[in-house]
């Protein structure tokens, strides 16, 4: 567990950001889909995109790691919501306009 996490972890990085143009895959589509995360992880689905086949993992592993990153997806919600807070607009928006020749 602690080595496959390390492996991931030098192009995923999830405990800060996401580095290296890989996608942080806490927020991945793939990791909901055991078929689809075994594809991509285990048999080399993008590795013309630069992801690496792991094919030494067994299945076990596979749904492990799967697993263990579906729960710091988890763990993360809540201060995923607080750090987007500060990006809404601040500013009261003025869509109600008298002008729109009814009253
Ligand atoms: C050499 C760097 C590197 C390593 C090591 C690496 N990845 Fe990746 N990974 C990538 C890149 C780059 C992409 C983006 C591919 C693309 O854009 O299609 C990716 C994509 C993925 C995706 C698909 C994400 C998505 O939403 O498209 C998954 C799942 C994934 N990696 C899992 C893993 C796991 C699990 C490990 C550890 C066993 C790992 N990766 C190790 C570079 C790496």
């Amino acid at each position: 567990m602690l080595f496959a996490t390390r492996a991931c972890l030098v192009c995923h990085g999830w405990n800060a950001v996401a580095g290296g143009g890989a996608p942080d895959l806490r927020y991945s589509p793939a990791i909901t889909d055991a078929a689809t995360f075994r594809t991509i992880v285990k048999e080399g689905g993008l590795k013309l995109n630069g992801m690496p086949p792991f094919p030494q993992f067994t299945d076990k592993e596979l749904e492990d790691l799967r697993f263990y990153l579906r729960g710091r997806r988890r763990a993360s919600r809540r201060r995923t919501c607080s750090a987007w807070r500060p990006l809404r607009r601040a500013t009261p928006s003025r869509r109600t306009s008298p002008a729109n020749g009814t009253s």
